[in-house]
């Protein structure tokens, strides 16, 4: 069984590798194909992921390759975890918005509609190429904005579904806090990516978040950066994605304090490298778990082995909305948890959301919509658009501004400019 990861260049990939090595029986896996552009670091992290492989007594071969469709060609599934323009794209998308008093973020705000708009060309290019000599193949995106892009993808008719590690990361940590096996509690988990409350918590089947929020409402809080009083309040733990909307302006005063976190990775994966440029180096480094991808392994892993094994369990997933949430169109993209087989993820009836989410869901959802139409047809009024309907924009001056300003800055990856 093979297996291809488009961005397999990526200071992650050990973070994957990690994982297939020890669910070997959940994936049994012949062959990594890693694919990158960066061929330097593409090298360097095959070499890691050969000997981490060879260390755990996988059978499975890794290869290299800077060609798409030789990476793709045979795998039963692809994986996507491209940054298009690195960390440097990244910088931008997160110290720009602060100029015009919004927040700087990679995938929410200005930030994420500026890697929208970088992204979605590349990921449907590179999909064609998928379908074409992978037919068939499962294409799992955790490339970002993961909302938008698998929206991209499944209008372009791909067989696709986007991946998150957010739900996963609530899940383990809850159970740990529980002390019990992780499989024994799944999420009300609702919304759209990096934009999703908590609103049950089940342990075989009955809720106990009420207890979790009684008893662990101070680390929960810390966890997600909101007040304490707000969480108990609203009986929800959003994820740690909502402060950027709770707590805007507090946000936006932080970030201008400090280095962003582009540098901050781009620092670890300086040094990330080097260990993977070490012979001597041959298990997942512990700065790796400084990234924000905890549990990004098991998440990829358990929804290959559903779709391929046609398993039926419930995950949450990125997917059409399908009447899911009935205040939005069937072809938004929601996240949600979902059944599992080799058809496909099929979403689990959601109890009526409160007009407190509800409200922001669908205003982001416009958002979605107008963006990924900017990200397909180009043009500077069209991103001013979609900015102006975000609920973190919102006003024409900033709006019109930031449109120039991040076009003008992402010039080298936008054809349209
Ligand atoms: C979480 C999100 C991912 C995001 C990552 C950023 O894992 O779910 O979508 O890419 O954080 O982590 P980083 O270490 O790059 O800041
Ligand atoms: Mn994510």
């Amino acid at each position: 069984m093979k297996l291809a990861v488009v961005g397999g260049g990526s200071t992650y990939t050990p973070e994957l590798i990690d994982g297939f090595a020890r669910l070997r029986e959940e994936l049994p896996l012949t062959e990594i194909a890693l694919v990158d552009p960066d061929t330097r670091r593409l090298g360097l992290v095959a070499g890691m992921a050969r000997r981490m492989l060879a260390r755990a007594g996988h059978p499975a071969k890794v290869t290299a390759t800077a060609s798409v469709e030789e990476g793709a060609a045979g795998a039963v599934a692809v994986l996507l975890q491209l940054r298009v323009g690195g960390q440097a794209a990244r910088e931008v998308d997160e110290t720009l918005p602060l100029e015009c008093g919004c927040v700087g973020q990679e995938t929410t705000g200005a930030g994420g509609l500026a890697k929208a708009l970088r992204t979605v060309p590349v990921v449907l290019d590179i999909a064609a190429r998928i379908r074409e000599h992978a037919p068939g193949a499962w294409i799992v995106d955790f490339t970002n904005p993961v909302g938008i892009v698998t929206r991209a993808l499944l209008e372009a008719g791909h067989r696709a579904i986007g991946l998150c590690n957010v739900a996963i990361g609530f899940q383990r940590r809850f159970a740990a806090k529980l002390g019990v096996d992780p499989g024994r509690i799944s999420l009300g988990h609702v919304g759209l990516n990096h934009l999703t409350w908590e609103r049950a918590v089940l342990l075989d089947g009955r809720d106990v978040l009420p207890e979790l929020l009684e008893e662990h409402g101070e680390e929960i809080a810390d966890d997600v950066g909101l007040p304490v009083g707000l969480i108990r309040r609203l009986g929800v733990v959003p994820s740690y994605y909502l402060r950027y909307f709770y707590a805007h302006d507090l946000v936006v005063e932080e970030q201008r304090a400090k280095p962003s976190r582009a540098a901050e990775v781009a620092a670890m994966e300086g040094r990330l490298l080097e260990m993977y440029a070490d012979p001597a180096v041959d298990t997942k480094p512990g700065l790796l778990e400084r990234r924000g991808g905890a549990f990004y392994s098991e998440a990829a892993v358990a929804l290959i082995a559903s779709l391929l094994g046609d398993r039926g369990d419930v995950q949450v997933v990125n997917l059409r909305n399908d009447g899911t949430l009935p205040f939005l169109a069937d072809d938004a993209v929601v996240e949600v948890p979902a059944t599992i087989t080799a058809s496909g993820a099929v979403p689990l009836a959601v109890p009526a959301v409160e007009p407190l989410y509800a409200g922001l869901i669908a205003h982001v959802t416009a958002y979605e919509t107008l963006a990924l139409e900017a990200a397909l047809h180009g043009g500077r009024e069209r991103v001013a658009d979609a900015l102006l309907a975000h609920p973190l924009v919102g006003q024409a001056a900033p709006a019109g501004e930031l449109a120039r300003r991040l076009v003008e800055a992402n010039r080298r990856h936008l054809p349209w400019a």
